[in-house]
């Protein structure tokens, strides 16, 4: 039997410590349960948090649900990630736009043809959402880290009805 890469995605906001972890780690949690192989990793489109841990509004909100954001670190999106990644999800319009300019240096860096990632909202797939940003809590009072959890767990779900309907992973 011939070895096939796994599928790869990776979540993308700004600072990589709010949504994009709680993103990456939702979205494996649903991949992984309905055993699918595909890899789900995190970045953000700015440097302000690069080694950073994962905010500690976002690691309490998502513990209440049991999932683990501790282990993680931030990390700045690069060039290299479009040649990586199948699927890159972007969690707002500004992330949207920010790493289409980062793939059109990619483009220049590494060739059309060496880039693979395609670009999505992270609520492409959800009807209930369909192409919403994921709102950025870091400023926000209020329900902002339980909405986040919320639209990601949903639009995780319509990822892997997606992934299932077109055999991927
Ligand atoms: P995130 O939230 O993009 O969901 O990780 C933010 C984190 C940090 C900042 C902004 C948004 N910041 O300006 O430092």
């Amino acid at each position: 039997m011939t070895y096939k890469e796994p599928y790869r995605i990776l979540c993308v906001c700004l600072g990589n410590i709010c949504r994009s972890p709680t993103a990456e780690v939702v979205l494996r949690h649903v991949v992984e349960k309905n055993n699918l192989k595909i890899i789900v990793d995190s970045a953000g489109t700015s440097n302000y948090h690069i080694g950073d841990a994962p905010d500690s509004r976002s690691q309490l909100h998502a513990k209440k649900r049991g999932y683990h954001l501790s282990a993680l670190r931030g990390r700045q999106l690069a060039t290299r990630d479009f040649t990586k990644f199948d699927l890159i999800l972007a969690m707002d319009e500004q992330n949207l736009q920010q790493i289409e300019k980062l793939k059109s240096i990619a483009e220049q860096e590494f060739g059309a043809s060496a880039l693979k990632a395609e670009l999505a909202m992270m609520t492409r797939e959800d009807k209930s959402q369909h192409n919403v940003a994921i709102a950025d809590p870091y400023y926000g009072v209020g329900t902002g880290f339980e909405d986040v959890l919320d639209q990601c767990e949903s639009a995780s779900h319509a990822w892997v009805s997606y992934f299932q309907q077109h055999h991927i992973g």
